[in-house]
């Protein structure tokens, strides 16, 4: 009698086994962002949001790091660990945000504007990075377009994010690029006010990177990260989630009580879509595909990466000192 083919549970708990036994072997750690597939934050030994993973590969003591997420935060993992090797699972997962500003384009507006500092949004390249004061993502971008001396910003390449900024700071002029994340874009306001319609007493929890007529119907505007801190700590039941649909799967974990619906369902990523267990696996048993970047433009992006994980760190140390 012939074998009965394997069911797609049987499947994916085979290729978890083998990616934990890899993982043993290759003294690997697998850091994920929040927006990957369900069965990737299963096996994730950290997960969160692009701060949280920035600051992880830095702590790690794992020889490999495996990056779950896109081409820039594999990128500034790579950047931050000089010894270690960084693997994408699947190359191409890479971020049309980040490909929307060129070094060239950069240097012209900071001619232009030398009075100007400039604060990169992670999501670009490595070559921005080197070409920026500082970084920052979208859990501190407030804090760290404050902590800057001058007053005038060039904010790149997110002009959602950069505008939601400037009116936090608006002792700050903070000149915009035209950026966006495609995924965020497609979440229009007439998406919030139908999806508000149909559920009256959820709260709406929206990322940065959405248009600010949508920002405008918000309730809480923050991080993914933020988003879990938010939906735990909030008396609301039910939350219409303003980002990527990979938030789902925590976002119910966590909350078992709670109840959170997609405002549409164009809200996916393909590139961050992209990584599998496959992949993982694959990944891991043939070490591909490492994350380079040169020395000399990853000595200059690490001090714009630096730069903004001490603005945070200092805003921790004073929140902690202002509770204490
Ligand atoms: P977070 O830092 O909020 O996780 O955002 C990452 C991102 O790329 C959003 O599109």
């Amino acid at each position: 009698m012939s074998e009965r083919p394997k069911s797609e549970t049987q499947y994916k708990e085979e290729l978890k086994q083998k990616i934990a036994r890899l993982k043993k072997e290759r003294n690997a750690v697998i850091i994920v962002h929040n927006y990957q597939r369900d069965e990737i934050q299963e096996i994730a030994d950290i997960l969160g949001d692009s701060l949280t993973l920035a600051r992880a590969a830095v702590n790690t003591k794992a020889k490999i790091i495996v990056f779950c997420g896109v081409h820039f935060m594999a990128e500034s993992a790579a950047i931050l660990n000089p010894g270690k090797k960084v693997l994408l699972p699947v190359k191409e997962a890479g971020c049309p945000l980040a490909d929307m500003i060129t070094v060239q384009k950069l240097r012209r507006k900071k001619k232009e504007f030398p009075d100007a500092a400039v604060v990169c949004y992670v999501n670009s390249s490595a070559e921005i990075k080197a070409e920026s004061d500082v970084s920052c993502t979208s859990s501190n971008a407030i804090e760290v377009v404050r902590s800057i001396e001058n007053r005038r910003i060039i904010f790149v390449p997110d002009k959602n994010l950069g505008r939601y900024v400037q009116s936090q700071v608006p002792e700050k002029e903070i000149m915009l690029w035209e950026g966006f994340c495609p995924t965020h874009l497609r979440l229009t306001e007439e998406d919030v006010v139908k999806a508000k319609n149909k559920h009256p007493e959820a709260e709406f929890i929206a990322h940065p990177e959405c248009r600010p007529e949508v920002l405008a119907n918000a309730h809480h505007i923050c991080s993914t990260g933020g988003m879990f801190q938010y939906a735990k700590a909030s008396k609301a039941k039910e939350f219409i989630v303003g980002t990527e649909s990979g938030m789902l799967y925590r976002l119910r974990k966590e909350n078992p009580g709670k109840k959170f619906y997609m405002p549409t369902a164009h809200l996916m990523c393909a590139n961050m879509k992209l990584t599998t267990l496959g992949w993982v696996a694959y990944s891991l048993e043939n070490l591909v595909y490492e994350v380079k970047v040169s020395e000399e433009i990853a000595g200059k992006a690490r001090k714009t990466l630096e730069r903004m994980l001490s603005v945070t760190q200092q805003v921790q140390k004073n929140t902690a000192k202002s509770n204490s």
